[in-house]
């Protein structure tokens, strides 16, 4: 185990029940450190160059069109094992599929609208922090 930072964006479905400061206090109750936090609203555009990985999947325009549909927050966590902790602490992303007492198990409302997206590896999750963060706004 080593300390990771990871990449988390509380969804606009998340933000529009205003239950951010509940999904942080998950995040700081597992020993998860809020680095770098910060609230926009993402293009079209910028929500297909973030997801472009998933260009190819029947779910990807729906998926654009939510992610640039309102606000989000983007963070960066920081932690031992953080990548994998926050999966752990996100659950499946799938609502109905994900533990109980996980984000999406308790906040998500389908697998479009999951509540959280994060880094699924430390590779992914340095090329997403870059996405929506300069080093000079990461404060550990
Ligand atoms: P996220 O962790 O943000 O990564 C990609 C997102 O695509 C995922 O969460 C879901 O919100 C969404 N997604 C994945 N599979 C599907 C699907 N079958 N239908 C609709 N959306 C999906």
């Amino acid at each position: 185990m080593s300390v990771q930072k990871t990449l988390s964006l509380i969804k606009p479905d998340a933000v529009a029940k205003n239950v951010t400061g509940s999904i942080n206090s998950r995040f700081e109750q597992a020993g998860l450190k809020i680095v770098a936090q910060k609230r926009l609203h993402l293009t079209r555009s910028q929500a297909e160059n973030f997801y472009k990985v998933h260009s190819d999947k029947a779910f990807y325009e729906s998926l654009c069109e939510f992610m640039s549909s309102g606000p989000i927050i983007a963070q960066v966590l920081s932690g031992e094992d953080a990548v994998a902790k926050n999966r752990t602490i996100m659950g499946a992303t799938n609502p109905a599929n994900a533990d109980i007492g996980t984000i999406r198990r308790d906040f998500g409302e389908s697998i479009e609208h999951n509540a959280v997206h994060g880094s699924d590896s430390v590779e992914n999750a340095a090329i997403e922090i870059a996405f929506f963060f300069s080093g000079l706004e990461i404060v550990e």
